[in-house]
This record gives structure tokens, sequence and C-alpha cells, in this order.
């Protein structure tokens, strides 16, 4: 028998060190027993950290839509898949059962096929938080095509980069979006970003706000008549284990988007098993995840890591504040919500609203919350579990990535024993270790160093598309035979993990990961501004907000500073979206360089954090005198 689900602490070191000590054999039991393969693999696992190259199950053959659906058919059939909650609280709530879910899958696959997609074919998807997403995750899945998720917050300038890296031929997407009181106008985003998207060849739009949009002949089509046509069942397209499931892209660095491309059975094996312990999912529960499906949180546990579990997942559309703060407590008193999972930027801002807002709502349906996408800090962490949890539900502060697909450090709750601040242990099949600058390992407790993993997981990305080789210098090229998480970590006494910030130029703002180089490139872009350096500092709800230090060309030296600086904004806007905009922009005479020519990016973060008291030795650096005059000007 595996151990897929583990129930107590004991049970979890046991089963940790048996996965450590023979991860191939741990995981060949849990893909063997829990899943539904139509033909088994060669072999578990084969692995090359230096290429590097990585195949979990390789010859077997499956669906990954059977396992979320159609295995169910027969056990729980009417019972509730994808609960959907609109914007609009008056609007009723949907309940999709798993036998809806098949047929609307099925007709949305037909759909894709009737259309021209075929295995292997990418498909970008641009859509707001209603059903029609999440089925078409599936449905693409269903016939072997690789969905690339765009979260709709995205500007056409940034979706358009993506379809073209991908080389969409399909975009799925609706008329437009409700945003609490808001409404934003998807459709024309997407006409602007296939202005320059040659390889796309059809468009399908689903209503969900009536707007009057314009259809464009031969490449646009309203959805719903399709799916009123299409043949209710789809006989699924099997798949290789390694065959693409989807790419899902996330800033880098340095340049354009990184297009994680993850594949099929580990990815399915992983989200599953890591789904099932971290939130303890029972049969009768009700999960609820308020990530936007446009990120991995969405994919692996709205998606793939509840359905293959038979659970019920919540789809929320709206906002936090919209009707008013109480929206997330009144959703969990109306459907009984048993596991909660939420960002900390979205518990800071609620817990600076009036405590009525969450007093009035009878929460004891909750049994476990989670938190992901930021280190947590002690304040909120405590306001979630005395507030939110009434002490009474563990707090999961679980720490993944884009690229690992799944959660990698988190508690497991009414096992492990939580630390706030703290995302404890690995789960079982992850093997951390905490490397120094000159590529050692640390070993020991009370240590801190450089995040990396040491052995293959299931669900880890296999490369970035289209480019392998960015692949292996982003992520197995800072150390030796190990996946580098750009991550800061440290170890406490007794071996928890907290995860300390991120360490490469990566700034993570309200959750998103932000990469200082697109940004500065828009930033750029406008014709007054010869340079800039964007850094991330303290900011209570967002945990970071930017801060960009711009230097004008002389033509833009006799502009308004305000004009300017919401141009520049506006120009961020264009080009990434809103979520990127800097919260103060300094006009500068020069950066910090190093003598290479390198911007000294830590003696400006240290500015922006009004931080001066340990600069370090800036006498070192090409210009010096700048770093005086920054100061004396800091907003
Ligand atoms: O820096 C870590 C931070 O978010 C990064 C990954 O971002 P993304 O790929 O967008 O995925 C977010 C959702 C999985 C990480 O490198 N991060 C994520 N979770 C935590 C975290 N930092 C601290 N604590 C966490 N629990």
């Amino acid at each position: 028998m595996s151990n897929y689900h583990i129930k107590h602490l004991e049970e979890y070191f046991q089963v940790y060190r048996r996965s450590v000590r023979n991860p191939e054999n741990f995981w060949e039991e849990i893909a063997e027993e829990h899943f539904l393969w139509r033909k088994k693999w060669n072999n578990v696992l084969e692995w090359d950290f230096s290429k590097p190259e990585v195949k979990w199950f390789s010859g077997a053959q499956l669906n990954i839509t059977e396992n979320c659906i159609d295995r169910h058919l027969h056990v729980r059939g009417n019972k509730t898949a994808i609960l959907f909650e609109p914007n609009n609280p008056d609007e009723a709530a949907e309940h999709i059962s798993y036998l809806e879910l098949h047929k609307r899958v099925s007709k949305f696959a037909n759909v894709l096929k009737d259309k021209g997609i075929k295995k292997g074919d990418r498909v970008v998807i641009y859509l707001p938080m209603i059903p029609e997403l999440a089925i078409s995750l599936l449905a693409c899945a269903r016939i072997g095509a690789v969905h690339s998720v765009v979260f709709a917050g995205f500007s056409a300038s940034a979706l358009a980069t993506r379809i073209q890296d991908c080389e969409a031929k399909m975009v799925i997407t609706s008329d437009g979006s409700y945003r609490g009181a808001k409404t934003i106008d998807l459709k024309g985003i997407v006409d602007e970003a296939l202005e320059d998207c040659p390889t796309v060849e059809k468009v399908l739009v689903a209503k969900r706000i009536h707007s009057d949009i314009k259809l464009k002949e031969n490449r646009d089509e309203w959805l719903q008549p399709l799916l009123d046509e299409a043949y209710g069942d789809c006989v699924p397209e099997i798949v290789d284990s390694e065959d693409p499931l989807f790419i899902l892209y996330t800033s880098g660095s340095t340049g354009k988007p990184k297009g994680m491309m993850h594949t099929t059975g580990g990815y399915m094996v992983y989200s599953a098993y890591s789904f099932k312990n971290v939130f303890q999912y029972r049969e009768e529960d009700v999960y609820w995840c308020t990530a936007d499906i446009g990120w991995i949180t969405g994919h692996s546990y709205i998606v793939y890591g509840p359905l293959a579990n038979g659970a019920t997942t919540v789809m929320f559309e709206g906002v936090p504040s919209y009707p008013d703060y109480g929206r997330f407590w009144e959703i969990v008193q109306k459907h009984k919500v048993t596991q909660f999972y939420t960002a900390p930027t979205a518990i800071r801002a609620l817990a600076k609203e009036n405590i009525d807002f969450v007093t009035k709502y009878d929460l004891s349906s909750l049994k476990v919350l989670g938190t992901v996408g930021e280190p947590i800090n002690e304040e909120a962490w405590h306001w979630y579990n005395d507030h939110v949890g009434e002490k009474n539900c563990p707090i999961v502060d679980t720490w993944w990535q884009t690229e690992t697909g799944g959660i990698m450090i988190s508690p497991i709750p009414f096992s492990t024993p939580t630390k706030p601040t703290y995302a404890t242990l690995p789960l079982p099949g992850i093997q951390p270790a905490l490397m120094d600058e000159n590529g050692k390992e640390i070993k020991g407790n009370q240590v801190d160093g450089r995040l990396c993993i040491k052995y293959p997981w299931p669900s880890m990305a296999r490369t970035i598309w289209g480019n392998h080789q960015r692949y292996k210098d982003t992520y197995f090229s800072a150390f030796e035979n190990m996946y580098f998480t750009g991550d800061g970590a440290l170890r406490d006494e007794v071996g928890y993990y907290r995860i300390t910030g991120r360490v490469d130029d990566v700034i993570i703002v309200s959750g998103h990961n932000l990469g200082t180089a697109p940004i500065e490139d828009a930033i750029n872009e406008h014709p007054a501004v010869a340079e800039s350096a964007i850094v991330g500092f303290p900011h209570d709800i967002k945990g970071n907000a930017l801060y960009g230090f711009v230097i004008l060309k002389e033509t833009g030296e006799s502009r308004d500073r305000n004009n300017l600086r919401n141009e520049i904004n506006q120009q961020i806007s264009d080009k990434i979206g809103p979520i990127a905009k800097l919260n103060k922009i300094q006009f500068v005479t020069g950066l910090p360089k190093t003598r290479s020519g390198k911007i000294m990016r830590r003696i400006l973060r240290k500015i922006a954090s009004n931080d001066l008291s340990n600069l370090g030795d800036t006498s070192t650096l090409l210009n010096p005198e700048v770093v005086d005059q920054i100061i004396k000007e800091k907003l």
C-alpha cells in the first residue's frame, strides 16, 4: 500500500524517509494505486541535471481528463466538481457536477477539434474566472492540445508576446470581464494583441458581459452556439506521460517571459498527491482557492489537483473588496467552505479593514487555511489564525513556484506543528538543500543560504518553451547538479524552512512575480527616458512595491515631472499590465554602477527602503558621488 494520505507526524517522517531512500519506488506505488493509466511506464524516472533532462513514467500513456473527470462518474457523478461563485453576489452560484463537467468538457473538446486543433497545437486562453476557463483547460487536455493561460490582467502587448512565443493557433477569450464594480474589455485587448500574431487562425469568444463587440470575419466566433451544436462525448486522446500538458509564462530577471513547460503524467501525480495531503481533503469537503487560473496556483490547486481527487473546487470570479470587504467570508459561510487558500497580500488588505467584516459571518466550517505566493509576515499570520481560523485551523504556508508545478515545502495540517512565517518541512519526495555562495552545501541546522532542490520530483517543469539553453542557464548552472530556485531560505534549529525572499532580480508584488528587466525595458522606451533601474521596497499590503530610479534625456529635462511619472506608468501598463506600475519614481542624474558598468541594485534597494545605515563600501563604484545625490533627493 502506498502512503497516499498522511495522517500524523510520525507517519510523515516515516514516509519522508522512504521517499528519499527510494524515490522511484515511492512514486511508482502512488502512481499505480491512485491513477488511471492506459499503458504502464517502462521507467519510473530517467534524469540528468547536467543536460538537464528529466522524465517521469516514460513510456506510460494516459489522458489527464480521464483521471480528473471520467473515473469519478460512477462514484460521484452527481457531486459538484466546480462551484462557480459569480462576481455579483445577487447572481446565483452555479454547481457543475462531474457528469455535467464531463459533458461540457467533451463538447468544448469537440469544438476545438472541429476548428482544426490537434494534439500538440498551442491554444492561448485569455479568460476571466468563469467556468469556461477551467473547462477550456480540460478541453485542451482532452484532445492533447497544449494550453497556455495568460492572466486576463495582462496588457495586449504582454499577451501578444506570449502568443508569439508559443506560436498559438487559437485564442479563447470573452467579450469582457467583471471585476468588482468595473468591466474590462477583454476582446478589445485580444484584437489589439492579434495585430502582431500571424499564427492565430481562430478566436473563440465566450459571452460574459454582453457588451457590444465586433467579431472579425473568418477569425472570430461566439463560443456558445458552437457548444450548443457539439456532441456531448469526446473520446480522450491518449498521450505519453512526457507529452506537454501546458505552458505557463513567468517573469525572468532578464528579457522576455519564460514559457515553463509542464508535462502530463508526473504533473498529474504530484499535483493530486500534494493537494490531498496539504489540504487534508476529504470526500465531503468544499475546497476554495482564491487564486486566478491564470497563475500556476490555479492550474494545480483549482483545476488539476482537486479534480484528480474528485473534490468540489470553488471558482470565484470577483475580488475580495466587492461589494464590500466581507465578500470572502460571506462565500465561506454560504458554501460552507472547509479549506481556504489565499495570498498574504489579500490577508494584509483584509486585516486593515473593520473586523466586523469577518465576525459577522459564520466561519465554523473551516478546517485548514493556506497561503502562497510570498512570505507571510508574522502580523498577517496571527490575524489569519486568530480571526479567520479562530485558532482552530492549522495554517499551511506553502512554498513553491510556477517551475515546481506543485507545493514543495509546507506543513501537513494536523501533523506538522506550524510556526508563524515558516513553510516548515519538505513534502515527501522533495529534497531541499541550502547552498553557500561558493557552491557548497550548508549542512546542519540554524543556517541560511540559497535554496536548491537536489533530486527530481514529478511535477517539475521540463524546459522553457523554445529555449532549453535558458532553462539550463537559469536553473541548473548556478549550482552543480541542483535545481536553483532563485530564493533564499533559512533552516531553524529543528530543520524548519523559512523562505526569506528572492536573491535574483525578480520582485514579488502582491504575490505576482515581476522581473526588473522587462519593466526597465518598458520605461526606457519612453522618448524622454535615457536609463532606469527598478528595485523593490517594503509595502504593508503588497509586501513589496516598486521604486524606479529614472535618468532623463536632455530633451526630457524641461518636462513636468508629474506628467512624466504618469506617462511612464501608462507605458508600463501598456507593455506589461497595471500590476507592474511603480509606486515611486525618482528622477536622478546617474545610477550607481560598478566599474564594469553593472547597476548596483543592492545600494538602490537600501535607499528605496530607507535603510541608509549600512550602504556598504561605495568607494569601488564608478561614480560614488551619485549615491549622496540620490539620497539627498529621495522621495
Ligand atoms: O519567491 C518565492 C515566492 O514566489 C516565488 C514563485 O512565484 P510564482 O512562480 O509566481 O509562483 C507563485 C505560486 C506558487 C517563489 O520563488 N513564494 C511562493 N510561495 C511562497 C513564496 N515565498 C515565501 N513563502 C511562500 N509560501
